[in-house]
């Protein structure tokens, strides 16, 4: 069944890599770029992947937004997790549609923004950011994209309790994961995982000490990803000359059941 734009859902406006944009279709209303205007009563009913031409004859495609589009495109405060890395987390912490995922500390709301499009409705994600800046500005992100219904935000130290249980997955990006690996235990299902994302090597030896003394974890495991575009052109096909060298190391663990604890 083909899925068309209505009044109230979000775009993405594309000229190139650059020159792209996320909008949220309001009936009446026009989206404004230096390349022309484009009246959203003229998607208003149309499929996702057309093309339009805008008032000033430049042609832009008209996509639903992925969940990398809607990260790239997000106001930023922090270093943010990136789709690669988020991509990996996922996977590897088995999080997809109905998981329910305790996150912290939410920084700009990037990585907020991935986990709710996986879990999707039937799932929940609640996240924890200790400062107030921090907190307003993911909320604006994820409210401007329409990502709030299945998310819980709290402005709160996650050093000082978690609220939830039977967790099917903890997420963490902040400087001290290593004081928190006892807590994320208590509160995530038996053979379930903690992904601690840190930008040190420092960081991550810290962790992986914590996770390796109780008995509490199994399968411990660090990756670090790393990413390659390749700019395809005729006899010229080759990597591109820059990457984004470092991001961080992903480190992730399992729940064991243990004995009196
Ligand atoms: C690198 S940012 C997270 C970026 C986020 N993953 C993203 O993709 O946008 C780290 C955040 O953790 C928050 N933080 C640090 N310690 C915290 C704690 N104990 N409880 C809650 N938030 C914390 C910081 O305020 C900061 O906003």
């Amino acid at each position: 069944m083909q899925d068309l734009i209505q009044d109230g859902s979000h775009v993405f406006i594309f000229l190139d890599a650059k020159r792209n944009w996320i909008r949220k279709v309001i009936a009446g209303e026009e989206f404004h770029s230096n390349r022309g205007k484009i009246k959203f009563d003229d998607l208003i009913g149309r499929p996702y992947g057309i093309k339009v031409e805008s008032h000033s004859g430049v042609i832009f495609q008209i996509h639903r937004p992925n969940p990398t589009d809607i990260q790239i495109a997000m106001g930023r405060n922090t270093q943010i997790v990136y789709p690669k890395d988020a991509g990996t987390i996922l996977i590897e912490a088995g999080i997809g549609a109905g998981a329910r995922v305790v996150e912290s500390g939410t920084g700009s709301g990037a990585l907020t923004s991935i986990l709710s499009r996986a879990v999707g409705p039937t799932g929940h994600v609640y996240t924890y950011e200790v400062r107030e800046d921090m907190y307003t500005g993911a909320k604006k992100n994820l409210e401007k994209y329409g990502l709030t219904e299945n998310v819980t935000m709290y402005n709160q130290d996650i050093l000082e309790g978690i609220k939830e249980t039977d967790i099917d997955a903890v997420v963490l990006d902040l400087a001290t994961p290593w004081e928190l690996t006892d807590e994320a235990h208590r509160v995530l299902r038996p053979s379930h995982s903690l992904a601690s994302y840190s930008p040190t090597i420092e960081q991550t030896m810290k962790t992986c000490k914590a996770l390796g003394e109780n008995g509490k974890w199994g399968m411990i495991k660090t990756l670090e990803i790393l990413e390659r575009e390749i700019m395809v052109r005729e006899n010229k096909t080759r990597p591109t000359t820059w990457m984004v060298a470092h991001t961080g190391y992903i480190t992730f663990a399992r729940t064991m059941v243990v004995d009196r604890e």
